[in-house]
């Protein structure tokens, strides 16, 4: 699987215009789309990793309220920090976000890194974070790959085979980066989030209407999500 051809430059080109003419259109404004601040998209994105958009908004509001920067997160009492974050499911995520603070104040005088192999240093901040402070917040040619992003690539680019597969996942990581545009990574990588999140569903896709529909390995799909027939 890993050898797996990557998509042709004419297909990329498409997919991207395609992908960005629709976000355009029906992106959602999320705040964490309207600042480059590394601290607010780490937070933004620890906090989306399990848990959906309209139960995140509020907290994320309130957290950076409480804990304005990376010094301020680092400075406040754990049990502080794990309370503040209760409403969210009680799990290993704000403990990691103070220790990732932590590191930051003491090995980078409170601010995050932009470089991959830094950024992975930190316990807590995987390939995808990695890729999503790096696309984000400094506006790097950086790739992401979640659940959401994989189904995406999957569905349009392959269409069969094992989606969890070790080998089909690192294949979707490269699909992923060769799809990065130079221009607009921002948008790029939100679009992905927001095109899974709302048309290519995991359950009952949109497939009816879909922009992506002519250039889709698997489309159309029916609601339980298997494969159909082609009809065109
Ligand atoms: N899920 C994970 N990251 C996201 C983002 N940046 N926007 C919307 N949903 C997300």
């Amino acid at each position: 699987m890993s050898s797996a051809a990557l998509p042709a430059p004419a297909a990329r080109q498409r997919f991207r215009r395609v992908l960005l003419t629709w976000y355009r259109a029906h992106g959602r404004d999320l705040p964490w789309r309207m600042t480059d601040d590394p601290y607010h998209i780490l937070v933004s994105e620890i906090m989306l990793q399990q848990t959906q958009v309209d139960r995140v908004l509020p907290k994320y509001h309130e957290w950076l309220g409480k804990y304005p920067s990376l010094s301020a997160l680092a400075d406040a009492p754990i049990d502080d920090v794990t309370e503040t974050w209760r409403p969210l499911g009680y799990n290993i995520r704000p403990r990691r976000l103070h220790t990732i603070a932590q590191e930051a104040v003491s090995r980078f005088g409170g601010h995050l890194p932009s470089d991959e192999a830094t950024l992975l240093s930190f316990k807590g901040i995987g390939a995808y974070t990695a890729g999503a402070i790096r696309s984000f917040a400094f506006r790097q040619r950086a790739a992401i790959l979640d659940t959401n992003v994989a189904r995406v690539l999957f569905r349009v680019f392959i269409g069969k085979g094992d989606i969890k597969a070790h080998a089909m996942r690192k294949h979707l990581w490269a699909v992923s980066a060769a799809l990065v545009p130079r221009k607009h990574v921002f948008d790029f990588n939100q679009a992905l989030m927001d095109f899974g999140a709302m048309v290519c569903t995991a359950r009952k896709p949109a497939c009816q209407g879909c922009p992506m529909a002519k250039m889709c390995r698997s489309y159309p799909m029916d609601v339980a999500g298997a494969k159909r027939k082609r009809t065109r």
